[in-house]
């Protein structure tokens, strides 16, 4: 998703800024752009293609500068094009529009700003030219519209006029010595070098330049200057007030993480997870609610059902905690996608653990999803985030960090398994503070989750029989997954696997399900992925397996081994190492995203930037 870097600094700032755009790349991108202060005038380079691309162009045109600011754009309003790519520049008025007095303010803009049709027609009836189709040109053209000698003043008269999310970085073109920066709703980062400051939509834009980090707080309008900054914050009563902000030391590691020996970094991801589920659970010697927060068990204590919010992935592993929450810990939970609760009467209840779960921590219907629910006065929040610095992770009482480590394929895979993993500490936890749980199961659920790293090896040793079944994938435009129980949230993330970086279409459905409707679907010609663990449904699953067989579909199942569901004619198994209890969806769902990467690669997508799609989804 778009990207802000901004410096402030005696050094050409260029490289340090085309640095940092590369850091964000793997978030997903359609165009990139870069804008800087030289020679009494604003230059800028803007680009569809890679960031590579835009250096180049950068070096050719020789642009330097010791203040600028630069953007990675995912489209939202107007078309991938070098015309909406940012930084875009204010265009004066009337005689000054053609004059050397055109480009005095530069933007760039994460977000998206809801009034932006009668800000335009308010800008354009006083005479201002635009050039692209975006809300962030707005923004300019109202700063320079409201600018008298002072960019910090006019920023704050702007930002007032703002309807929307948006984290903004300007700079004008008579003051070269300060880049304003300003955020509500979508992250802004302040970092603080030596005699030079700057701005990230993310401190690991940072990484390697400065390590000393001021999160911005909502609201917050920042002016930065050689070796110096203030921070105004919003005041409750209106208008705004000069603010401390704590530095904090954030070992932000770059986003350019070695591939080694794999393809992609999707592949990699999905080999690191016994790694990244050993690192979540180390040091875990008991279940006690101290492992979410200090105020934990006062919380836990309050509180009597469970409200999770997620988009996407991290949605699917709520639902699969649901299953656990209700089993284990007897908790009511319901599971509701971000952005449909936000909007939705609902009926609150202040004994109502708020849940949400994240692997970037800043997703825009997340966020706005949590605080919808604290404003229905659910007070009790906790989160399951891997991202310790993250809006979510400060927005919520209590936290537990995965530690599955920065994940750069846009697809989630180890972010999901150790959220799970998270979820199911989270489980046990209530359930001990409930008392439901009894010192012998403590035991031999730990002794489980300590064994997943080894139980995840044997189901990554899989992958030869998966990339033989991927080729016969490729060839294929729909799929249906089926799953029931624990399993159909597993279902359905492995069917959001294959659609999103293969394209091929795929639903997913509880098996039981299967003759309500889509069975209509079944043919030779559709693949039917099936999980099929060791449990107490796997009788009702074989039946639901004949009546996929019995209209010519073709079953792709990955079975445990004392399932005695043996391949033969439509029927291809392939056998999980070992069953494995509760925790079974951590291993089901290792098979079904090596299922999609290899079928992806042997279609020749783009696996870690699948179209239209970004990382961390910052806007609404
Ligand atoms: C799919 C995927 C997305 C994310 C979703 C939420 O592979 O990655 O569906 O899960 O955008 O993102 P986070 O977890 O960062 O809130």
């Amino acid at each position: 998703m778009c990207g802000i870097v901004g410096a402030v600094s005696q050094r050409n700032i260029v490289p340090i800024l085309l640095q940092g755009l590369q850091r964000l790349e793997y978030r997903g991108y359609d165009s990139c752009g870069v804008a800087v202060h030289q020679g009494g005038e604003l230059k800028r380079a803007r680009s569809t293609a890679r960031v590579t691309e835009l250096d180049a162009q950068v070096h050719q045109d020789g642009i330097e500068g010791f203040i600028g600011i630069a953007h990675t754009r995912w489209a939202t309003h107007g078309a991938p094009a070098v015309h909406n790519a940012h930084p875009h520049f204010s265009h004066g008025v009337g005689a000054d529009a053609q004059s050397s007095k055109a480009g005095r303010i530069a933007l760039v803009h994460n977000g998206i700003i809801e009034n932006h049709d009668e800000l335009r027609a308010e800008l354009q009836a006083r005479g201002y030219v635009f050039n692209s189709q975006t809300d962030t040109e707005v923004i300019a053209h109202l700063v320079d519209s409201l600018y008298q000698h002072d960019l910090f003043e006019a920023v704050l008269q702007a930002i007032q006029r703002l309807k929307g999310a948006y984290a903004i970085a300007v700079f004008c073109r008579e003051e070269p010595q300060r880049v304003i920066g300003a955020r509500a709703g979508s992250p802004l980062v302040l970092g603080v070098g030596q005699g030079e400051n700057f701005l990230a939509s993310d401190a690991m834009a940072l990484a390697g330049v400065t390590d000393q980090i001021v999160y911005l707080d909502e609201g917050d309008v920042v002016d930065l200057q050689q070796g110096k900054y203030w921070i105004s914050g919003r005041k409750t009563e209106g208008g705004f007030a000069r603010v401390e902000r704590p530095v904090k030391t954030v070992h932000a590691h770059s986003g350019a993480a070695e591939l080694g020996p794999y393809r992609h970094y999707m592949q990699k991801e999905i080999f690191e997870q016994p790694r990244a589920i050993g690192d979540t659970l180390e040091g875990i010697a008991g279940i006690t609610p101290d492992l979410f927060g200090d105020d934990a068990y006062r919380v836990f204590q309050s509180i009597d059902k469970v409200l999770i919010l997620a988009c996407g992935t991290s949605y699917y592993s709520g639902c699969t905690a649901k299953y656990w929450l209700e089993s284990i810990a007897k908790m009511p939970t319901q599971v509701e996608i971000a952005s449909e609760y936000r909007y939705r009467d609902s009926v609150p209840d202040p004994k109502t653990l708020i849940v949400t779960i994240s692997q970037s921590g800043e997703t825009a219907d997340t966020l706005a999803a949590l605080k919808h629910a604290r404003s229905l006065g659910m007070a009790q929040t906790l989160t399951i985030c891997n991202v310790s610095t993250s809006a979510m992770v400060r927005e919520c009482k209590l936290a537990y960090i995965t530690r599955a480590g920065v994940e750069i394929g846009v697809a989630s895979t180890k972010a999901f398994t150790s959220q799970l993993a998270g979820l199911f500490l989270l489980t046990l936890a209530l359930a001990q503070s409930r008392g439901l749980l009894s010192e012998a199961e403590e035991a031999e659920h730990l002794k489980a989750m300590r064994h997943l790293p080894v139980a995840l090896q044997a189901v990554l040793a899989l992958e030869p029989q998966v990339i033989a079944w991927a080729e016969e994938f490729a060839s294929k435009e729909n799929a249906l997954f089926l799953g029931r129980g624990l399993h159909y949230p597993i279902a359905l993330e492995g069917a959001l696997k294959l659609k999103e970086i293969s394209y091929i279409h795929a639903e997913a459905y509880p098996a039981g399900e299967l003759k309500h409707g889509p069975l209509a679907l079944v043919t030779a010609q559709m693949p039917v992925v099936t999980i099929a663990p060791n449990d107490a449904l796997l009788e009702k699953l074989k039946s639901n397996l004949q009546e996929v067989r019995a209209r010519g579909g073709e079953l792709y199942v990955f079975a445990d081994g004392d399932t005695k569901i043996e391949s033969g004619p439509g029927l291809h198994v392939i056998r999980m190492p070992e069953h494995y209890g509760p925790l079974s969806p951590i291993l089901h769902v290792v098979p079904l995203q090596l299922l999609a990467y290899h079928t992806a690669c042997a279609r020749g997508t783009d696996v870690d930037k699948p179209r239209n799609l970004a990382k961390s989804v910052t806007v609404e």
